[in-house]
C-alpha cells in the first residue's frame, strides 16, 4: 500500500494505481452497506473505491464512505453528464470514472477539479483522450472489447498510455492483465458481491480484498 501520497492533496489519476492492483467497482443498493463495506475493503488493504452512480442511494453512499472512512479514497463511477460530475464532487468524491469520454464531461471534471479516469475501447478513443492530455485510461469493457490481445496491440502505438482494464475482470484473469507493462491496476466488481453485502459477510469481503491486494503486477 502506498503511504507517500497525501490523501488531502489533489490527485493525479495515476496516483490511484499506486495504492494497489485492484480498484473495486461498487454498486450500493442499501445505504446501510456503504460504511461497513468501505471499512471491510480498507481492512483488506484496498483504499481506492469506485462507487457507481447507478442506484438511488449512490451519492449518499459516497458521502458516508468519504466522511466516515478517512482511509478510503472514494470516487464516483458511471459518470455520464456534467450534472453527474457536479453531484459527485459535492458528495466528496476525490476522482471520477466514466464508461467513455466526451469533451463536455472532460470540461466539467476540469471545472470541478475532479481527476477523471475515462473509458476507452478503440485506438481513436485513446487518441481523443490523449488530445485532452489524459494518459491514464480505463479500458472498458475490457474482456468484451478484446481483452489482453487488444491491449497488447494498443501498446505499440501508445507506449505512453497506462490502462485500467475493467469489465469482465476476475481473480482468475486479473493476473494476465496485470502482467502487461501498460497495466498498473484493474477494476472489477468481484470484491463487493451483493450476496456477501446482504449477508453482512464483511470479514469475507476483507478476505477478498486481501487476496486482490496481493495480486502481482509487472
Ligand atoms: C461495470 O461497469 O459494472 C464494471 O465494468 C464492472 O464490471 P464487472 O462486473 O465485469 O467487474
Amino acid at each position: 500500500m502506498n503511504t507517500t501520497v497525501n490523501t488531502n492533496s489533489p490527485l493525479d489519476t495515476l496516483d490511484l494505481a499506486s495504492y494497489g492492483p485492484v480498484i473495486p467497482v461498487i454498486v450500493i443498493h442499501d445505504l446501510a452497506h456503504a460504511v461497513p463495506l468501505a471499512r471491510a475493503l480498507v481492512a483488506g488493504g484496498v483504499r481506492v473505491l469506485e462507487v457507481t452512480l447507478r442506484t438511488p442511494v449512490a451519492l449518499q453512499a459516497m458521502q458516508a464512505m468519504a466522511a466516515e472512512v478517512p482511509e478510503a479514497i472514494v470516487g464516483a463511477g458511471t459518470l455520464r453528464t456534467p450534472a453527474d460530475v457536479q453531484a459527485a464532487s459535492a458528495a466528496g468524491c476525490r476522482f471520477g470514472v466514466s464508461p467513455g469520454y466526451t469533451s463536455s464531461l472532460g470540461r466539467a471534471c476540469s471545472d470541478a477539479g475532479l481527476p477523471l479516469l475515462p473509458g476507452v475501447a478503440t485506438a481513436s478513443e485513446v487518441m481523443a483522450a490523449c488530445d485532452e492530455g489524459l494518459r491514464f485510461l480505463k479500458f472498458f469493457p475490457a474482456s468484451a472489447a478484446g481483452g489482453v490481445p487488444l491491449l497488447k496491440a494498443l501498446a505499440g502505438p501508445f507506449p505512453d498510455v497506462v490502462f485500467c482494464p475493467t469489465g469482465g475482470i476476475t481473480p482468475q484473469n486479473a493476473p494476465e492483465f496485470l502482467a502487461l507493462p501498460q497495466v498498473k491496476v484493474v477494476g472489477g466488481s468481484w470484491l463487493s458481491p451483493a450476496s456477501m453485502m446482504e449477508a453482512g459477510d464483511w470479514q469475507g469481503i476483507t478476505r477478498l480484498a486481501r487476496a486482490a491486494s496481493a495480486l502481482a503486477r509487472a
